[in-house]
């Protein structure tokens, strides 16, 4: 692959294997074809920075919610992984989206976050602790990570983490456009599951509150003007388990990799704490997690260029072209941490703008500094292998030897 691949090829590689292992060289030529333009019937693909930036913000798209669920697949219900995203604010619209908003961002403060510095790095330390010489660091570290930290945050207990990691990684499936039977079935089995616990969960808080964030929702939902419905709380409650789950994952395996690909950033990481924010917004900038997200039209849409879109229209985002736009960032594919006014688009903007991004950073920034002062012998020992998949992006492998 490279530049001479043309229009029809470059569109076509999103959909192979080989084209989602490195998307790159496919979105350079679609953002030179156009900003956005036409694909299947009734949707169209944007591509560069400024247009991506405006439409996640622009108020007149919406989400595909339930009542499109409800047209297009009436048992939509009956899975009850896919009916726990589309129940919650993920997949919701104004005014129920303001509503589940308010109450999620009420309790999820930046305060809460912050205080989670310390469990954090406690939590950072006791898997370098553990970590074996040779070792894949995805599930040694990448997996146990953010899953521990969401756990602590909900207020559910250590010895239950595992049984959520692997039903959080079941359920995951359902952000994805396209799984198969088997996987949209285990997702099923997982909200079932986590539904019945949340259930449990929701009624111990209820008798008896504690400072996490699952009694603080569980008040908001039972304040009088019954903010979230049961049905509702349950889904965002889940919502947060699963977001925050694998697009973590992938962010500290990917930044790994890049850290390792780029030896002296990881030496003046290493000896300078303090680049870690602008470090880890270049790497979500450079390879971004979730790499594209949809909307639709409500109203009839001027795109400017004579491109006139119909009300319905779906506007298929890849963030990950937004983020490598040389017109937004020169040279966009150099890991420069330098560059000036890192922006990416990695967790999206406007009404949806992804709730747990301050919790993801702080993640991140308090692990990468450590891993490389703690491991300065760390290195690849083996290929690294990504995940197959067209939204979310990372590795499902990545060995390492921890040169201990
Ligand atoms: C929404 C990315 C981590 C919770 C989103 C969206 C993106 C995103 C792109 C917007 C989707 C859209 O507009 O269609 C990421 C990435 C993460 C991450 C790249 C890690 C690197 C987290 C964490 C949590 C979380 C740690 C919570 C613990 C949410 C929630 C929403 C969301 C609740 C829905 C917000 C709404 O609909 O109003 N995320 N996310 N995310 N994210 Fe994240």
């Amino acid at each position: 692959m490279g530049i001479d691949m043309d229009f029809d090829t470059a569109v076509g590689s999103l959909f192979q294997p080989e084209g989602r292992i490195d998307p790159y060289p496919a979105y350079d030529v679609l953002r030179a074809h156009a900003a956005a333009f036409p694909g299947m019937e009734n949707q169209w693909w944007v591509t560069s920075h400024a247009l991506v930036s405006r439409l996640l913000r622009d108020p007149s798209l919406r989400v595909a919610d339930k009542s499109d669920y409800d047209q297009f697949w009436p048992d939509w219900r009956d899975n009850r992984g896919v009916a726990s995203v589309v129940l919650s604010m993920l997949q919701t619209n104004p005014p129920d989206h303001s509503r589940m908003r308010r109450a999620a961002a009420a309790t999820f403060t930046a305060r809460r976050v912050a205080a989670m510095r310390d469990v954090i790095t406690a939590q950072v330390h006791e898997l370098i602790d553990e970590l074996p010489a040779e070792t894949d660091f995805v599930s040694s570290f990448a997996y146990p990570l953010p899953i521990a930290v969401i756990c602590a945050l909900l207020g559910i207990p250590e010895s239950e983490r595992h049984w959520f990691r692997q039903r959080a990684a079941d359920l995951t499936v359902v952000l994805e456009p396209i799984s198969s039977e088997e996987e949209m079935s285990r997702a099923d089995k997982a909200g079932r599951d986590l539904e019945d616990y949340f259930v449990g969960l929701v009624a111990d808080r209820q008798r008896s509150p504690g400072d996490d964030l699952t009694s603080a929702l569980v008040q908001a939902a039972g304040a009088e003007d019954a903010v979230l419905t049961g049905e509702e709380l349950l889904a965002n409650l889940v919502l947060l388990l699963v977001a925050g789950f694998e697009t973590t994952t992938n962010l500290l395996g990917t930044g790994l990799q890049v850290l390792l690909d780029h030896p002296r950033e990881a030496d003046r990481l290493r000896s300078d704490a303090e680049r870690a924010p602008a470090v880890v917004e270049e790497i979500l900038r450079y390879d971004s997690p979730v790499q594209l997200t949809s909307r639709f039209t409500t109203t009839p849409l001027d795109l400017g260029d004579g491109k006139h879109l119909g009300t319905g229209t779906m506007l298929t985002m890849l963030l990950g072209s937004a983020n490598r736009d040389p017109e937004r960032y020169p040279d966009p594919h150099r890991f420069d941490p330098d560059r000036p006014n890192i922006q990416p688009v990695s967790f999206g903007g406007g009404a949806h703008y992804c709730l747990g991004a301050p919790l993801a950073r702080l993640e991140a920034q308090v692990a990468f500094p450590l891993l490389l002062t703690r491991l300065p012998g760390l290195a690849l020992a083996g290929e690294p292998v990504r995940r197959d998949r067209l939204v979310l992006r990372g590795y499902a492998s990545l060995p390492i030897t921890t040169g201990a």
